[in-house]
């Protein structure tokens, strides 16, 4: 397929070159031969290709048009040669590039000849044809190499423009603006439309079918950023596989005190302070409605905060009355994440005790919920603690997996740069400062576990081999917040990119060829 779609191409390349290399030839005649210099049989716009030939807009820099035009058809003809013989992608960006630019440039010289000069050159307009043809074909057969160019050209933008402007603004207010233009463009067809012909690669390699339901890609966003479901519609189009929305908690909580979140630039991590931040399930519940999701929804829930005093029996209570107003709830391609690890919370509750989560877990059992049941863990454990509470955990039949895992607690974790950590008396952390400890316990995780649990892996992902590190450990799917807010939203489908040449190195086709295979960290 490739093969026939770069031999067409050169062909129209190549005869390009014939065409610029005539009117160059034709250009350092003393006599012009061009049979439309003067034709009195032809209307005036189409006798008098000469007008065009000689205007001062044939010389570029002292060297005619026709010859920059040899040069640009020469080349193409040759990169595409090139891409052929040796099989290489920058060749193939290459082509991208410069139909691109020729494109752009053939509009320009279009516009010229019938507004400017008011003369019409046949061979010029035969070598714009051709340049636009040698676009659209590119655009369309290479689509590969056309989104990579706009992610990482997007990418550069937001990395070098927008991220400084938005990181002089107030973290929570930029983060309630992105949410809120997120659900505009989400709401609004044709922006869907256009950004998923720019951004998305969903390749047949990245699927799988975890616990019934399928993943178009193994890239999802974790819990916390999307706490109010307002992304569910536009989060598909830039490339995610599946999003997690909360946590969620049965009744609301406005957030603990500020500050509620901080930037960490050189750890590379945010400070995140929000306690549950929730409208409450119902309210979710119905803002949700009878929508369909294009992919699949993780459902966080976790213990309402904020309420004073509430006892564990209470709280246990609690969690069990979201999670049944979900399961009334109409809300189909989804799983549930049941956060037993916010480090935030208000009071001394917790479900770290392997008795507290038995119990926990014992209710939640007596549900018979009807979707899948990942538990979120914490990372500050121990491993014999944490193999404890697997072990606990994999008595109930209906939790499908485990997620590794929430935020840093450890304020001396060495990802933390020790200046900045200063400015925070709050709160925990995550990004950069989360990745090792998340690595490690998925690799124990899927040592000990991996028969039985699907791993999700969460924590400190800015990148293809990041994402790909978790899947080499074990993880089958992966979830990240902070590398997005660092790299940009078109990370998600720059990951996706680049972990489809990261698998085929290795020599897998499916990418769940890949779950488990690595031995070292
Ligand atoms: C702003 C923010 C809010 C978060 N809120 C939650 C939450 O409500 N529930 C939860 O399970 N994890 C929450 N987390 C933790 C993330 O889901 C994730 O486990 C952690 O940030 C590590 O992933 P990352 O390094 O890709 O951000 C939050 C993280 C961030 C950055």
């Amino acid at each position: 397929m490739r093969k026939g779609i770069l031999t067409i191409l050169l062909l129209l390349a190549m005869a390009g070159a014939v065409d610029a290399g005539y009117l160059t030839w034709e250009h350092y005649q003393v006599v012009n031969t061009l049979p439309c210099y003067y034709n009195p049989h032809l209307p005036a716009l189409f006798s008098d290709c000469g007008k065009v030939l000689n205007s001062k807009y044939s010389m570029i820099f002292g060297i005619p048009l026709a010859a920059v035009g040899l040069i640009h058809y020469g080349l193409i003809t040759l990169v595409i040669l090139l891409a052929m013989l040796t099989g290489k992608k920058i060749f193939r960006y290459w082509i991208m590039v410069e139909t691109t630019g020729g494109a752009l440039a053939s509009i320009y010289f279009v516009y010229l000849q019938l507004f400017v000069i008011h003369g019409f050159c046949q061979y010029c307009m035969f070598s714009a044809l051709i340049g636009f043809i040698l676009f659209f074909l590119a655009y369309f057969w290479l689509e590969t190499e056309r989104k990579a160019l706009i992610i990482y050209i997007a990418g550069f933008i937001y990395q070098n423009f927008v991220k400084p402007i938005f990181f002089l603004i107030d973290p929570e207010t930029i983060h309630i603006f992105m949410v809120q233009t997120g659900e505009f463009l989400g709401a609004c067809p044709p922006c869907r439309w256009l950004i998923k012909q720019l951004l998305p690669i969903n390749d047949l390699p990245l699927k799988q079918t975890v616990a019934g339901i399928e993943f178009a890609n193994p890239i999802g966003l974790a819990a916390g950023f999307d706490y109010e479901a307002w992304l569910t519609q536009i989060l598909p189009v830039i490339g995610f596989g599946f999003e997690t929305i909360g946590t969620i908690t049965n009744h609301p909580y406005d957030g603990n005190p500020p500050p509620l979140l901080g930037r960490l630039p050189k750890s590379k991590s945010l400070m995140v302070n929000k306690g549950f931040k929730s409208p409450g399930a119902d309210k979710i519940i119905k803002k949700l409605g009878t929508k369909k999701f294009e992919i699949p929804i993780g459902i966080s829930i976790g213990r309402t905060n904020g309420v004073k005093n509430m006892t564990q029996k209470q709280s246990v209570d609690d969690v069990i009355a979201a999670f049944k107003k979900f399961e009334r709830s109409k809300i189909k391609n989804a799983y549930y994440e049941l956060n037993i690890s916010c480090p935030n919370l208000y009071g001394n509750i917790s479900f770290y005790p392997l008795n507290n989560l038995q119990e926990l877990l014992t209710a939640a059992g007596t549900l018979r919920l009807k979707k899948p049941v990942f538990v979120k863990m914490p990372i500050e454990k121990n491993d014999e603690e944490i193999l404890a509470m697997l072990n606990v955990i994999s008595k109930f039949k209906f939790v499908t997996g485990v997620v590794f895992g929430n935020l840093q607690k450890n304020r001396k974790d060495p990802a933390l740069d020790k200046q900045e950590i200063k400015n925070f008396s709050v709160g925990n952390f995550s990004g950069k400062p989360t990745e090792k400890r998340s690595n490690e316990l998925i690799k124990l995780a899927y040592k000990k576990y991996g028969k039985r649990f699907i791993i999700i892996g969460c924590g400190g992902v800015f990148s293809a081999s990041d994402a790909y590190r978790k899947i080499k450990l074990g993880a089958t799917l992966v979830q990240l917040i902070t590398g997005m807010i660092y790299q940009g939203p078109t990370l998600i489908a720059q990951i996706n990119l680049e972990l489809i040449d990261l698998m085929k190195k290795d020599g897998y086709t499916q990418i769940s060829q890949a779950i488990g295979r690595y031995t070292k960290i």
